[in-house]
């Protein structure tokens, strides 16, 4: 599993050998953090006195709502109890309330609370799937869904976007040709990590008519869904026509700037989805009580929250697209949503640039950390040229921290190519 969009941790290296006892192939095929060297080596260079801003991670730096920690404070419970396994009644009550909010309607019995918007994928991908099944994504997507994919037992079917229309789907022939006799549906993710784009209307009706025509599922990751900033955002669930086929998937961690606290949703009105996840549900008992609660208000009025966010994000897109226009050579479009840019630069190896910046290089003592993109793709060989950068900074921060870049890549060109 790639996982870059969290700090992985550490644990200790394991080299015990003990013939004739082997892990499972899951667990063989699960990959590590790509990044995770990458941050070892930002935190050994800044032992030795230098800055590094961290572009790399999809946590958002600003601090919690304090409406999530006085509710918490002000919680009277006497047991922590298990809550039920599609969630609490609150919590339950409040999402459907959420999504009236964005102009979705649900029933309560439509709704399953998952730990985070992971446990929704991974939920979805297991309800539809049988071993070995197949389920198309676009790339560059969410590493972790490899990893959802790998514990799932599901093959991921990679179709590459490209930066130069902006991340947006290929013909929809191109679509259809990848889909094969092991396919159970198709995954998107809208606003797309790590691309920013936003599918229009017209791309979604495409997918629409493609799910009806081939008997496939969609299932739509929106856990960005409010962060969108040219046009309105659509929703699958806008589509009445595949109300039987489309699976929402969603999470409080980014819009309410709540990543630890894992609270999450898989709605759809598919009833035998719901009940599968449900019984999903039922094998890992709950979600944790206390997080839920304290959703609560947030889920009732997002609009407490959720503006002056992304309204910082979009002031923040603003700059990184301002100020990729000053940098010679880059490729790179204006990100619609989400918090991400995919970039390509004018180097062959993304990786060894961005390696090389945060181990050797610096401006008056600062670098920067970035993902090289190659981690986003399935497909080899794709992304060797491109790093996603995550507006995690403020504005100017990230305005420090592309003029480090400009600078890191005249160097650089000087110096290796
Ligand atoms: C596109 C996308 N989907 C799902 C998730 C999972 O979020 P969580 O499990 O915190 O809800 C993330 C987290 O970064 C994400 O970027």
């Amino acid at each position: 599993m790639k996982s870059i969009d969290v700090d992985p941790g550490t644990l200790p290296a394991v080299d015990v050998e003990r013939p004739g006892i082997v892990l499972s192939k899951r667990a063989q095929s699960m990959q590590a953090s790509p990044l995770r060297k990458l941050a070892a080596l930002a935190e050994a260079r800044k032992r030795q006195g230098i800055k590094v801003y961290h572009l790399n991670i999809g946590q958002p730096d600003l601090p919690t709502h304090p409406l999530v920690f006085e509710t918490i404070r002000n919680l009277k419970l006497e047991t922590i109890a298990y809550a039920p396994s599609n969630g609490m009644p609150l919590a339950v009550q409040a999402w459907k309330k959420y999504f009236s909010h964005v102009g979705i309607s649900f029933e309560e019995s439509e709704i399953i609370v998952t730990a985070g918007g992971s446990e929704a994928i991974i939920f979805a991908m297991s309800a539809i799937c049988d071993a070995e099944d197949e389920i198309i994504v676009f790339e560059p997507f969410y590493t972790n869904y490899n990893g959802f994919a790998t514990l799932s037992n599901v093959r991921l079917r990679p179709i590459p976007l490209s930066i130069e229309n902006g991340f947006h789907l290929p013909p929809r022939a191109s679509i259809e040709e990848q889909i094969k006799e092991r396919t159970k549906g198709i995954l998107i993710c809208n606003p797309s990590n790590p691309t920013g784009t936003i599918f229009t209307r017209s791309e979604l009706e495409t997918l629409v008519s493609i799910v009806r025509e081939h008997d496939l599922y969609l299932l739509a990751d929106e856990v960005y869904r409010e962060f969108a900033y040219e046009a309105p955002f659509t929703s699958i669930m806008d589509f009445p026509v595949i109300h039987d086929r489309a699976i929402l998937l969603d999470s409080t961690s980014k819009r309410f700037n709540v990543c630890g606290a894992r609270v999450g949703v898989l709605a759809s009105h598919n009833k035998e989805i719901v009940q599968a996840a449900f019984r999903f549900a039922m094998a890992r008992l709950s979600v944790a009580t206390i997080e839920q609660l304290a959703l609560v208000p947030l889920l009732n009025d997002p609009q407490a929250v959720v503006p002056s966010l992304v309204e910082e994000f979009r002031r923040r897109r603003d700059v990184v697209y301002e100020g990729l226009a000053a940098i010679p050579g880059v490729t790179f479009y204006k990100p619609e949503g989400a918090f991400y840019i995919v970039i390509g630069l004018p180097i062959r190896d993304a990786d060894h640039f961005s390696r090389w910046l945060v181990e050797e290089f610096a401006v008056e003592k600062e670098t920067v950390l970035l993902a090289p993109a190659q981690g986003f793709y399935a497909s080899a060989g794709k992304g060797t040229n491109e790093v996603r950068l995550a507006f995690m900074l403020n504005c100017s921060d990230l305005e420090r921290s592309l003029k480090i870049i400009a600078a890191g890549l005249e160097q650089y060109k000087e110096k290796f190519q």
